[in-house]
């Protein structure tokens, strides 16, 4: 048996356990399996481990994102760079190599870190660019911002940061003044804000501003069109939800997984 899951705190509703499963059952992969694992403390992480020895992969999701990074044996340059893991792949490691390496864990695995997020970000935003692009608002400053800055800057596309929290280079909500967002045709929302089932939220920006060479990008995808994405198609802007990106992500993690 393979087995791969989710660990985060809670999972109510795993998007990656109903696609993992439906892929196996929809690919014929007979005796694989996907779980679900609520993990409210990481410090549990190597015993979830050694209790399930099948274990290949895991995704990685909220609030865990950053503190797994410490239990890891090896970080991918991207990860490192977005300093963010969603992605784990297990590989089972001979006793007398992780003697060698001076890791003589009782768990024998070597635990390898990704991030598929934004991977899933730059191959679903990429067809959407403009010349006109060149400057981002990114909405948020928690992990999924990472992956997106991470993106932005590897395409040449300026951006600052918005945040409850005006510290460091971050900007208030009350910051964003009328001119940047007449400036600034790209802005991403990469908070949880408009997630159902509170669909009538949407982040504290000018709307009124928008135009038609304003492209809007919601990390979120449930539901499909979020307040804030039909505020700015009201005012004529491009608009794109979380799902592509969040397809991306699953298919990346899976081809890590079995690479
Ligand atoms: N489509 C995909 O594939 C995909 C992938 C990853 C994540 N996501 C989605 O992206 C969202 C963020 O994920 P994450 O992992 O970055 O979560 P996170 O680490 O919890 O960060 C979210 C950030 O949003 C801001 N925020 C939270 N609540 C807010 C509120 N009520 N009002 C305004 N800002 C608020 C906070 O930034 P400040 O405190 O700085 O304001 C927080 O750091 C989630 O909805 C997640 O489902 C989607």
């Amino acid at each position: 048996m393979k087995k791969f899951g989710l660990i985060g705190y809670p999972l109510t509703h795993s998007f990656s356990e109903k696609y993992f499963k439906e892929k196996f059952e929809r690919e014929g992969y007979e005796d694989y399996v996907y779980e679900a694992f609520p993990l409210q403390n990481l410090s549990d992480l190597p015993e979830l481990i050694k209790a399930n020895p099948d274990l290949c992969g895991l995704n990685v999701t909220v609030p865990h994102k950053i503190g797994v990074l410490y239990y890891l044996d090896k970080l991918d340059p991207a990860a490192k760079a977005i300093d963010a893991v969603n992605c784990i792949k297990i590989v089972n490691q001979h006793p007398v190599e992780a003697f060698f390496s001076g890791e003589l864990s009782s768990l024998q695995v070597r635990l390898e870190g990704y991030n598929t997020d934004a991977y899933g970000f730059e191959t679903s935003l990429k067809p959407l660019l403009k010349k006109h692009h060149s400057k981002a608002l990114i909405l948020g400053a928690g992990g999924a911002a990472r992956a997106v800055a991470y993106v932005l800057n590897k395409l040449g596309i300026a951006y600052k940061h918005v945040s409850r929290r005006a510290i460091k280079k971050q900007l208030s909500y009350q910051q964003v003044t009328d001119e940047l967002i007449r400036e600034t045709f790209l802005i991403i929302n990469t908070t949880p804000v408009g997630t159902y089932p509170n669909v009538e939220a949407s982040p504290d920006i000018p709307y009124e501003l928008l135009t038609s060479r304003h492209l809007l990008y919601d990390l979120v995808y449930n539901p499909t069109e979020t307040e804030f994405l039909r505020r700015g198609r009201e005012h004529g802007a491009s608009i794109k939800n979380g799902l592509e990106m969040l397809h991306l992500q699953a298919e990346k993690s899976w081809d890590i997984w079995n690479q």
